[in-house]
This record gives C-alpha cells, structure tokens and sequence, in this order.
C-alpha cells in the first residue's frame, strides 16, 4: 500500500537520492521539512512533492507523514530518531547511525519505546553486485569458483576534502571512515561476518583543515579465519573516486566496483565476467525495503542494531588508530 515519506534536511545527498526515487509514486507520497520553508518548497516542487514544512517538528505532528528520511549531520542523528518517535513516526536514517554505541543504542530503545521502525539507510546493502558475489560465493561445489573465504580487499580512493561539519571531528563522529567509509565496513560485515579483531594505522594527513582522519588503513580477522584489508582515502590525488572489492577464496577470486553492473571472477583457469543489473546507488530497493518492513510489520533489513554493528566496527578501527594497538571486538549487546 502506499505511504507518506517526509524527506528531512535538504540538503546535497537528499537531492542525489530524490533523483533516484521521487519517480516511486506508487509506493510513496513525498513530503518535504527543511529549517527553511523556501527550500523545503523548492524540494516540493522539483520532485512533486504532497507538502513541505518549514520546521522538523511541525513535520514530524503532521498527521498525513507516516514516516521520516532524515538527512542531516550525524549529531543530530540521535535527536532525529527521538522527535520523530515521539510522534510515533518511523525513521529512515542516513548513515552512519550516529557518532558512538551509545547514541545508537539510546536511538534503538527510542524507536522500541515509541513503537516506530527504524532502518538505517545503508545503501550498499541494497547493490546487486554484493548480493550476486554474495550468491555466488554461498553456491555448492562446482558452481562455486570461489571455494572457502581466505581474503577481503578493499581499496577505495579519491580525492575531495571533507567540508563543513564533515570537517569537524564531534559533529561527524570522526573522519572519512565514519562518514564514506562505513559502506565498505557494511559490506565486510555482511558478507564476512563482524569481525573479531581490527587494527588500523593513518596515513599522514593531507588536509590541515579536516580534524578526523582524511584516509586510513584498517586491517581486521573475521569469523572463520578470513582477513580484511580496507584502504579508505579521500586524499589520493587521482582524478575521479575509484572502488575496488576483492574476495579471495581457496578456489579463485571475485572483484568488482560495488556501483557497476559487472564482476569479474579470476581463477588458475582464467577470467571471466558476470553480468548484474546495475542498481546506481541501491536507493530504490532501500526505501522499498524501508515501506514494505513497515507494512508488515517486521524489522528492516538494515536494522539500527545493523548500523550499530557497522559503527562498532569503524570506533574500534578508530580506537586502533588513536592507541597503536590491536582491538579484540564483542557484537554490541541488543
Ligand atoms: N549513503 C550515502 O552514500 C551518503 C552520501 C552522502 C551523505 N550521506 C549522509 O546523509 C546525511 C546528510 O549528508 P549531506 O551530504 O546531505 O549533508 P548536507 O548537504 O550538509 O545536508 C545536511 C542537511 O541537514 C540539515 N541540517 C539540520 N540541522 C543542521 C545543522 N545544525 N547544520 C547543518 N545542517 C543541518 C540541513 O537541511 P535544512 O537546512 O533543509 O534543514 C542540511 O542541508 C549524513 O548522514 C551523511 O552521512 C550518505
């Protein structure tokens, strides 16, 4: 059945995934809150809006939204989810779920007390590419080339310096890792399981302005013996954002970019490709999740509990960094 979304905080990422979903007509009437009514009326306007508020709460008391899609600094995360609780609204929100466990936490038992859904809108749980190596690494005997899990490798690269309150270290939670970088963590944790055991190192800082960490290195043994290697930079001069995955088993290996429409499987024998639909950004299967988990009443599959999985993962990669240690991880308690 349809249902009324209101888009909080118009800002630039609302606008790339307004591009990708405002079309979701039979699925959703969007709604539009900004701190500013003459932007929350451009939004409504650019993308057909229902409405538009010039005011979060007056959004959230609103009787026709059912439910919110915030997009806003992560300190506000954990004010968010309890504003639209309060007002039995459910909550999309963007990553990463908040700044530290217990933000998240506090944000989970928010959501169970005021009886809402929250799902954390981690897109890369919803891209083709990690679901098809994911299918193919589980396949049985001869039809999986890739054989037991042995390696995670992930190199993502660009070039751009985080800005405004991304550059500040409390209101982003961190640097880079925490904001770009948790997606990859995601897909490790999805497809690797939680890890057990992480280490991390920076690279020397390129940008003075930034007070987190504008690249780092994280290295993590996950269940099952696997290892883990991400490279997460936003300071390696190259001209456009690059993303490798690689899985590497005992049989051969898949790589792929996860936004592409294509996976590449090597083996002693040789290559060879596998076509997926490409899905941009995962964004529609995502807010689809988010409605249908309300219809039935269920969990979503990107819980808070997931996005709190994924952020302990990226303050232990933290912690590693700030002591020089090695952190031995535990799931955060439900
Ligand atoms: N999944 C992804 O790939 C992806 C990519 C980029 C960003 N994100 C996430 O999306 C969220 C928003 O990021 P963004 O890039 O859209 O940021 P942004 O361009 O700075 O927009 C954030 C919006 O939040 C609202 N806001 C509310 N209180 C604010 C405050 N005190 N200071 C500044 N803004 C405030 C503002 O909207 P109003 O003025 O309209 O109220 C602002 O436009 C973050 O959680 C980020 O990590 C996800």
């Amino acid at each position: 059945m349809k249902q009324s979304m209101c888009i909080v905080g118009c800002g630039g990422y609302a606008r790339i995934v307004l591009d990708d979903i405002y079309d979701m007509t039979d699925e959703f009437d969007f709604y539009f809150a900004s701190r500013d009514i003459d932007k929350a009326r451009q939004y409504s306007e650019d993308y057909g809006g229902a409405g538009y508020f010039g005011d979060y709460e007056e959004a959230a008391a609103d009787p026709r939204v059912q439910s919110m899609y915030f997009f806003t600094p992560h300190d506000m995360h954990l004010d968010n989810v309890n504003l639209a609780a309060r007002h039995g609204k459910h909550v999309l929100m963007e990553k990463p779920i908040a700044r530290t466990v217990a933000e998240a936490s506090a944000m989970v038992e928010s959501a169970r007390d005021g009886g809402i859904k929250l799902m954390i809108a981690e897109n890369y749980r919803f891209l083709n590419t990690v679901d098809r190596a994911m299918e193919i690494m589980n396949a049985e005997g001869a039809e999986n080339p890739i054989g037991d899990l042995r390696l995670i490798e992930m190199v993502v690269e660009g070039f751009s310096s985080p800005g405004e309150w991304r550059a500040n270290l409390d209101r982003n939670g961190g640097g880079v890792f925490i904001d770009g970088g948790i997606h990859f963590v995601d897909i490790v944790v999805n497809v690797g399981g939680f890890p057990e055991l992480v280490h991390a190192i920076q690279p020397p800082q390129l940008y003075p302005n930034v007070e987190g960490e504008d690249g780092i290195l994280v290295t993590a043994a996950l269940p099952g013996g696997a290892a883990c290697v991400i490279n997460f930079s936003r300071a390696i001069p190259v001209q456009s954002l690059r993303q490798v995955v690689k899985f590497t088993g005992s049989k051969g290996r898949i790589s792929f970019d996860p936004r592409a429409s294509e996976l590449t499987i090597d083996t002693p024998d040789g290559q060879s490709t596998v076509e997926v639909q490409a899905v941009r950004r995962g964004v529609r299967g995502m807010v689809s999740e988010f409605r249908r988990s309300i219809e039935e009443n269920r969990e979503p599959v990107m819980s808070g509990y997931e996005g709190t999985k994924d952020l302990a993962v990226v303050l232990a990669a933290y912690e590693s960094m700030r002591t020089g240690e090695s952190v031995r991880l535990s799931l955060p308690e439900r």
